[in-house]
């Protein structure tokens, strides 16, 4: 591969495993806010994103390229409401979606076409993690602040479990 795909990729892991620790560190906030049902959302998301980085780590070494890992952001938040950790979920997705496409583009550009198509996986992924997340912010503000309906929305998160993401041209999974 290019060098300054590679690059580009451990760009790319640096920023799930950071998405990794977001999640985990907005699970904690549930955790202590009285809502286990978002904290196992989020815990479940944070399990997810430590499989998207994964699997870009196993393919960087399918292709015989080693992976430049950087320390990681504080993960930490002034969030006041469920509201607003959503909010700030779609936020940062929003930045990773964005941050695929420039990578899937310049896989293109490279004419690496195994890479850009490793890559698709990932831009479908994150049409799904802002639909997931629109979805809650849309239950979020009917609920409006109201503890019955915060509760049952709470109740709905605690249901939601890991199954391991099979990304095509990895193996099976993470
Ligand atoms: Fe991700
Ligand atoms: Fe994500």
């Amino acid at each position: 591969m290019k060098q300054p795909l590679v690059q580009a990729f451990s760009e790319q892991i640096n920023k799930e495993y950071f998405s990794a620790f977001l999640y985990l560190a907005m699970s904690n906030y549930f955790a202590n806010n009285g809502l286990k049902g978002a904290a196992n959302w989020t815990y479940v998301q944070y399990q997810e994103e430590l499989a998207h980085a994964q699997n870009l780590v196993h393919y960087l070494h399918a292709r015989s390229e080693s992976v430049s890992f950087a320390a990681l952001a504080d993960p930490s938040g002034a969030w006041s409401s469920p509201l607003e950790v959503f909010e700030a979920v779609l936020e940062h997705e929003k930045l990773v979606t964005e941050s695929i496409g420039h990578l899937a583009t310049m896989a293109m550009q490279s004419g690496d076409h195994a890479a850009y198509i490793f890559l698709q996986w990932y831009v479908t992924e994150q049409v799904e993690e802002e639909g997931n997340v629109n979805d809650l912010l849309d239950k979020l503000k009917l609920a409006n602040g109201n503890p019955n309906a915060l509760l049952m929305i709470d109740s709905e998160l605690a249901t939601r479990t890991f199954v391991a993401p099979v990304v095509p041209g990895v193996g099976t999974s993470a």
